[in-house]
């Protein structure tokens, strides 16, 4: 499992003790407000488990990230290969979820820039993607900030939702290990 640090983050594996901040974040409407709706208790543990599954068979996932100064659940930011029913598949997505109290302290682009590190110099990818709903804005500024440039063609309807839901229209961002490396 991945072990990073960065100047105020440690982004690590997994852990029991990650459920009830990772249940409280994923009830939060503020911070689902671009996905269909929160999560339960129970769906939020089937998603721990896919995700803890995923670190374990890639080597890598969306993982937790730990405040250094408090040792507190600051949400998960990590890379993972795209599901395999969107239009630019296969490919590495980076994403991220953080608590709200989390949030304006720069602890997304922080990690999401270690994450972007170990993709390109670790494991050798040529290319990075991520993805979010158009009116995502905060969202869209972290892709901004570590550099990922949005793919004017890539725009794409997302298959899990219905075509007239006004969180189906996305938007496709990438970078590739040149522009990283160069920046
Ligand atoms: C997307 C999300 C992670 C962005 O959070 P964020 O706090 O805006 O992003 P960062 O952690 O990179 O922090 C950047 C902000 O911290 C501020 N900041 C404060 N101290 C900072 C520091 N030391 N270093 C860098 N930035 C700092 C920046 O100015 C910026 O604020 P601004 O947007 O008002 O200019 C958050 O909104 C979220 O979790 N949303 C819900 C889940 C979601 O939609 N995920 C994405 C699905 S595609």
């Amino acid at each position: 499992m991945i072990r990073l640090e960065t100047e105020r983050l440690i982004l690590r594996g997994w852990e029991e003790r990650d459920v009830a901040p990772f249940a409280a974040m994923n009830a939060d409407p503020r911070v689902m407000e671009f996905f269909p709706s929160v999560l339960t208790v129970e769906e939020t543990r089937a998603v721990y488990d896919r995700l803890s599954a995923g670190a374990v068979a890639h080597g890598f996932h969306f993982q937790p990230i730990e405040e250094k100064a408090s040792g507190e659940f600051a949400g998960f930011v990590g890379i993972a290969p795209v599901p395999t029913n969107l239009p630019f598949a296969p490919a590495v997505e980076i994403g991220w979820r953080l608590p709200v109290a989390f949030w304006g302290k720069g602890y997304a682009t922080e990690a999401a820039t270690a994450w972007l590190d170990y993709a390109f110099n670790t494991l050798g990818l040529d290319e990075v993607v991520s993805f979010a709903v158009e009116a995502n804005h905060p969202s869209r500024a972290v892709m901004s900030r570590i550099g990922m440039t949005q793919d004017s063609g890539g725009s794409f309807l997302h298959p899990a939702l219905p075509k007239d839901d006004p969180l189906a229209l996305h938007v496709l961002y990438r970078i590739s290990r040149a522009a990283f490396t160069t920046e």
